[in-house]
């Protein structure tokens, strides 16, 4: 790194807080599922908006790229920063205020992991609507940045939609900020929600006001074991139309549950013993009762293929739950996967599902059925050696989605797994709408270059 550049840095942020040492950066430079490693000449950490706004006013003076990272928890190689350029992480903007009680909102930093937001909230009986696995290390800013979904989507929709106030940096070093949380305000483009999504692409956000809802009074977790993935549909959607409580209608696959017990020596249930297993959970035990009751008596269900966790079994969910949300680390365990988040019609869920092993033998399925969402895995697939291959393997995905009218990425983003192939979702008019969007916020193309818009 230029040496000018960087005593300019250490001088705003404190020399502990430029990191330079391959063996201080690994960490940073690598994401989780080991697929993607970066090149950043350094890790910047600003403790403060002043000090991220110094930060990148230095970087545009020198055209240093910078590449925003939050929790390093994203799957799509959005953090992979390019030779030469700056990794900056948001984790110490990590301030949490007060939950407002009477307007349901919290303002955090960018950096607050969401777990310790979810603590705050639920001290005050309130909750953040949504919820990932990687809840530990996410961050908020992150989560806004790449409109994290994940097992809520079905009751409170994406990140974006409890934005209620936002505050970010251009890549001038100019700060935005329209922290208010009013609900209403029609005062002309929303650019704090228009960040959403945009992956760091166009500014870096900074602090957040977030929309809370009511906690889940009483949690209750049923479990169907189902024998296709259409049937776990029919079920799914039977449930979401006749119980409003319904917060999670999630799936499994029997092949990912012995991978979960096999790799994690985890003792899954029996219930998981089904070709596909789905997880609900509603909030209110006997609304949960009578629904499972009247799909019972209807003949929709059969008792048997039925586990139901209630309030007094908190123990129980947790493991139903866990069998869910320990997929990801279970893949992972088997070698670097390909992963691919992609979204369908509810009602061709199942024929993508059919048509899956003949494009992709060996694919481990599971996701958010109730948003048509199927996270598709390649185990192994990702490592060095193999890149022709997993290339095939996700046009072959990708394209057959598309032409069932799915999305190539549900939650996770394109970042640049899928910067490629995003014309399969998206018109050539849209792209070149999203490179003049570009051009505006960012007409240096210093933010996080080569992320999501193809190059
Ligand atoms: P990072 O990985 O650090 O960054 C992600 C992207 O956002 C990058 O493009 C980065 O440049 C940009 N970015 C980060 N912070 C900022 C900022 N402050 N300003 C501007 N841009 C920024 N995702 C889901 O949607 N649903 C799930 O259910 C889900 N489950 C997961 C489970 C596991 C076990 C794991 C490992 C991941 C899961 N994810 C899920 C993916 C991931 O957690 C989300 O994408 C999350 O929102 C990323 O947050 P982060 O802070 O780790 O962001
Ligand atoms: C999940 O829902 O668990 C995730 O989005 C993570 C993954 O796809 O592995
Ligand atoms: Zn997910």
């Amino acid at each position: 790194m230029d040496p000018g550049l960087r005593v300019d840095l250490e001088r705003v942020v404190g020399a502990v807080h430029v990191l330079t040492e391959p063996e201080m950066l690994s960490s940073y430079a690598q994401d989780w599922t080991g697929r993607f490693v970066g090149d950043p000449v350094a890790v910047v950490r600003p403790g403060t908006v002043e000090e991220l706004a110094s930060v990148i006013r230095l970087c545009a003076a020198a055209r240093v790229p910078i590449v925003p990272q939050g929790g390093n928890t994203g799957l799509v190689g959005g953090t992979k920063a390019p030779s030469g350029s700056i990794l900056l992480n948001t984790r110490r903007l990590d301030t949490i205020g007060e939950v407002d009680r009477l307007s349901a909102q919290i303002t955090v930093g960018a950096g607050a992991t969401l777990e310790s937001v979810q603590q705050v909230a639920r001290e005050a009986s309130f909750d953040v609507p949504v919820d990932v696995g990687a809840r530990g290390s996410a961050t908020i800013g992150g989560m806004v940045a790449t409109n994290a979904g994940g097992t809520r989507v079905i009751r409170f929709g994406m990140m974006r939609a409890h934005v209620h106030g936002l505050e970010a940096v251009l890549p001038d070093g100019t700060i935005l900020s329209r922290l208010g949380g009013l609900i209403k305000d029609n005062t002309g483009y929303d650019w704090p929600r228009l960040l959403a999504g945009s992956e760091g692409t166009l500014a870096i956000i900074s602090a957040v006001t977030i929309g809370l809802v009511p906690t889940l009074s009483e949690r209750t977790v049923v479990a169907i074991g189902c024998d296709s993935i259409a049937e776990s549909v029919r079920v799914a959607m039977r449930f979401r139309d006749t119980n409003q409580h319904l917060w999670a209608a999630e799936f499994v696959t029997r092949a990912g549950c012995e991978l979960v017990a096999d790799q994690l020596a985890m003792l899954v249930p029996p219930v998981f013993d089904r070709p596909i297993t789905l997880l609900l959970e509603f909030d209110g035990f006997e609304a949960a009762l009578l629904s499972v009751a009247k799909s019972v008596d209807s003949g929709d269900l059969c008792e048997a293929d039925v586990t139901v966790a209630g309030p007094g079994s908190p123990t129980q969910a947790d493991v139903l739950w866990a069998v869910r949300e320990r997929h990801t680390e279970a893949i992972n365990r088997l070698g670097v996967p390909v992963k691919l988040d992609v979204s369908l019609p509810v009602n061709n869920l199942g024929s993508f599902a059919d048509s899956l092993p003949f494009v992709a033998p060996g694919a481990v399925m599971f996701g958010h059925l109730g948003d048509g969402n199927v996270h598709v895995n390649l185990p192994g697939l990702g490592v060095e050696g193999r890149e022709i291959e997993a290339a095939k393997a996700e046009g072959d995905i990708l394209v057959l989605v598309a032409s069932l009218g799915g999305s190539i990425s549900a939650e996770h983003g394109i970042g640049r797994a899928k910067a490629e192939w995003l014309h399969l979702s998206r018109s050539s008019a849209e792209i070149d709408l999203f490179r003049r969007m570009k051009q505006s916020f960012d007409p240096l193309g210093l933010l996080n270059p080569g992320c999501l818009i193809p190059t």
